[in-house]
């Protein structure tokens, strides 16, 4: 199938890292020995790695001319002031409280904010997200649009369901509310956007109430790209003019920078309120680092400086939305069910749809990452009951995941479309033989985010064993 390509990427290659395919004998000895668990796996030991898009960009020839202006005094460093006035402009707001990564702004932000035995509201949060909130004995919940699960290829459908919130506010009453967040692009629903729209709506029912509202700002930036390029009265508009505006409807941010801060390491919390920017600060002497450098090195801010502007380049953002798309397009032809339309850093194929006499408690998703490991070196992470389900914290009962999906995400910068093409074709062999593939059972396990740490058995295997 042809099809025209525009732009093809808008950077050429300095620098190249040697990536090594083993053999299928030696790449099934290796998941075996990691438990079935691609967490668990050596990155050398992978071809390509989609595990995440999270720390895995490519840096630019200027940020690496800025790593050598780190300023990497203890307190009150140049690199911290030039991070802080980047970070000001962008996100519109008066305070910056760097730290290392989402999570730790997740952690101090909730330790700060009063979340025990409250809930907190999200379009849909992150599992470490999730994880923050019931650390804090907080109740996430979630509350994705209707169109997030519909089939069609609608646009927006990372949206918040503004009926559902202003319904939840109204039953519960803001005294039992911590905060709201919402989480652009909504990455567990499939990397899709919200449009600016649902944004004012979501930030003018919190206002109205009294409630904070807060943007998890991750995927900032590519979300931005999908509202100039799919939402009435911003095609003329800038990515940054979008993102100033968009960041002006709340009252503060907390960001994993490892995302479109096209950076490896790094996160902040900015926002204007004073009194919990003092909280912050406090607490973060004791858990981050002094306020000034946050768990950070002073070239790693000098780092982030420059990737927060590379990040609104419109070229740039063109050729990776438009990598993603190509990249589904090409799973689509080779036969795999993919969430649709695709988003801005993933392409996430539905395998409860492909691997049907799999039950979800079986995990079809992590039946799928497998595959395409042991078919072709390829690294994939399973978004579905192994990640997102577990044992409902008040009534005790288990409950599963609305999808079994296995995200394929991509690294910033990092592979070509070649690269896509080689990946597809992995999928189209799993494709052929899907029938003989049967489901996985956890053999050792934590309580919180159980999907990082726990071991698998086939499900035969695990049968073999017990007797
Ligand atoms: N929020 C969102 C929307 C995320 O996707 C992530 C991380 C975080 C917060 C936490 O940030 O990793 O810097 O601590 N997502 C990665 C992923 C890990 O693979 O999607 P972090």
């Amino acid at each position: 199938m042809k099809r025209k390509r525009q732009p093809a990427e808008p950077y050429r290659i300095k620098s190249i890292e040697p990536i090594k395919l083993l053999l299928r004998h030696e790449r099934e000895k290796k998941i075996v020995k990691a438990n079935y668990n691609l967490f668990k796996l050596d990155a050398a030991d992978i071809y390509i790695d989609l595990l995440t898009d999270s720390g895995t960009g490519a840096m630019s020839a200027r940020q690496w001319a800025a790593l050598m202006l780190g300023d990497e005094s203890y307190a009150g460093a140049s690199s911290f002031r030039n991070f802080e006035r980047t970070v000001k402009e962008l996100f519109r707001k008066e305070f910056v409280i760097p730290c290392h990564q989402g999570r730790a702004a997740e952690n101090m932000l909730f330790s700060v904010l009063d979340t025990e035995n409250k809930y907190v509201l999200n379009n849909t949060h992150f599992d470490t997200t999730k994880g923050n909130v019931q650390h804090q004995y907080g109740f996430p919940i979630d509350l994705p649009c209707e169109e997030s699960t519909s089939l069609e290829a609608l646009k927006f459908k990372g949206n918040m369901n503004i009926k559902a919130l202003e319904e939840f506010i109204e039953k519960n009453g803001t005294n039992e509310i911590a905060l709201v967040i919402m989480t652009v692009t909504n990455n567990s629903v499939g990397g899709l956007p919200v449009s600016m729209q649902n944004i004012a709506e979501t930030s003018e029912i919190c206002q109205r109430r009294g409630l904070l509202f807060f943007l998890d700002g991750a995927r900032f930036a590519e979300n931005c790209f999908f509202i100039k390029r799919d939402e009435k009265g911003y095609g003329q508009k800038s990515i940054k003019e979008i993102a100033q505006e968009m960041f002006d409807h709340c009252d503060g941010v907390m960001m994993s920078a490892k995302k479109d801060g096209l950076a490896n390491i790094g996160g902040f919390i900015a926002l204007n309120d004073e009194n919990i920017y003092r909280k912050l600060t406090e607490l973060m002497v004791i858990i981050e680092g002094f306020p000034t450098y946050g768990g950070l090195a002073g070239r790693d801010l000098e780092i982030l400086s420059v990737g927060l502007e590379e990040v609104l380049d419109y070229d740039y953002l063109d050729f990776r939305i438009d990598q993603v798309k190509y990249f589904g397009e090409k799973l689509l032809a080779a036969g795999m069910p993919i969430v649709e339309p695709t988003g801005g850093h993933a392409v996430f194929i539905d395998a409860g749809k492909i691997l049907p006499q799999i039950p979800p408690e079986q995990f079809p998703g992590q039946t799928l990452a497998v595959e395409l490991y042991k078919e072709g070196g390829v690294r994939s992470a399973e978004i579905g009951t192994l990640m997102l389900g577990g044992v409902d914290q008040k009534t005790g009962k288990p409950y599963n995941a609305p999808r079994e999906l296995v995200r394929l995400a991509l690294p910033r910068r990092v592979y070509t479309n070649s690269h896509m093409d080689y990946v597809a074709e992995v999928a189209e062999k799993i494709v052929g033989s899907k029938e003989k593939l049967g489901g996985y059972k956890i053999t050792r396990s934590s309580n919180i985010l159980r999907h990082f740490t726990c071991d698998l058995a086939p499900v035969e295997h695990a049968k073999a064993t017990a007797r």
